[in-house]
């Protein structure tokens, strides 16, 4: 695909990947909505941005105002995350960390029939999916039930495309740590990894992009890092 003078919506498009996603997209010469419950986080957005308030879990008000589009991104996290070993585990908790997949199915669910029939999908899963730490049994399982939605659902809205972005620990403000213990946090977070570094919002963006651009890709998954799969 031809980024440019598509429309783009992407939830979750005012922090983090979903913001750096947001970018990238502009400066290919998109339109984008990006979408989040508190939006003004976003702070300045180039030209060609327009901000959007709504929350992915209210599945009427989601493309109120702003279909049809081209491109449909989700990487809104959707709400808290569990940590913990599982036998532990606050089974509320467990469930609610769900909410990032309700979130991205819903948007897939009510999105696609606005998508061109040339259009791409990208949601983002994490790495905890296929190999996870101690504690990540929650989003590990989410991950998991992200890519293979995927999978799963790729067949049925061809020729429509929908592909996964499964970063690796990534330097964003989802991690709400400052100074030296984020540093601190980051540094063992990546230590073992093949590149041992937090990834950067940019890198995962990089990676959206692709996911867009190639025609020939629909209904798998590419990491993004650090080579954590095989380290
Ligand atoms: N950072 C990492 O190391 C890492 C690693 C693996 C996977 N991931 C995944 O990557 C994705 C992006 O994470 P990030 O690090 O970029 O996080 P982030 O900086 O916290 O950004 C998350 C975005 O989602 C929005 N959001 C959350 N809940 C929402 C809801 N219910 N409705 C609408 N928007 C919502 C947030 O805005 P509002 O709060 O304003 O709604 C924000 O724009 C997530 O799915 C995350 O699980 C991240």
């Amino acid at each position: 695909m031809d980024i440019s003078g598509k429309k783009a919506i992407v939830f979750g498009g005012t922090s983090g990947i979903g913001l750096a996603t947001t970018k990238r997209l502009a400066a290919l010469g998109a339109s984008v909505i990006a979408v989040s419950r508190n939006p003004d986080k976003a702070g300045d957005v180039p030209a060609g941005v327009t901000l959007k308030q709504c929350d992915v879990l209210d599945r009427d008000a989601l493309f109120a105002d702003c279909a049809p589009f081209d491109i449909l991104v989700s990487a809104a996290t959707g709400g808290g995350r569990a940590i913990g070993p599982f036998l532990k585990m606050d089974m509320d908790g467990y469930q609610a960390s769900f909410a990032k997949l309700w979130g991205y199915t819903n948007v897939v669910r009510f999105g696609t029939e606005h998508l061109a029939k040339d259009g791409a999908i990208v949601l983002v899963s994490g790495t905890p999916a296929r190999r996870m730490g101690p504690g990540q049994i929650a989003i590990s399982s989410v991950g998991g039930a992200v890519e293979a939605f995927a999978r799963g659902v790729a067949a049925e809205i061809a020729p429509r495309r929908i592909n996964v972005l499964a970063p690796g620990s990534i330097d964003t403000p989802m991690v709400s740590m400052e100074g030296e213990a984020r540093k601190a946090f980051y540094e063992k977070a990546t230590a073992r990894n093949v590149i041992p570094r937090a990834g950067t919002a940019d890198e995962c963006a990089l990676g959206i992009i692709f996911l867009i651009q190639n025609d020939f890709v629909t209904g798998t998954t590419v990491d993004v890092d650090g080579g954590r799969l095989v380290a």
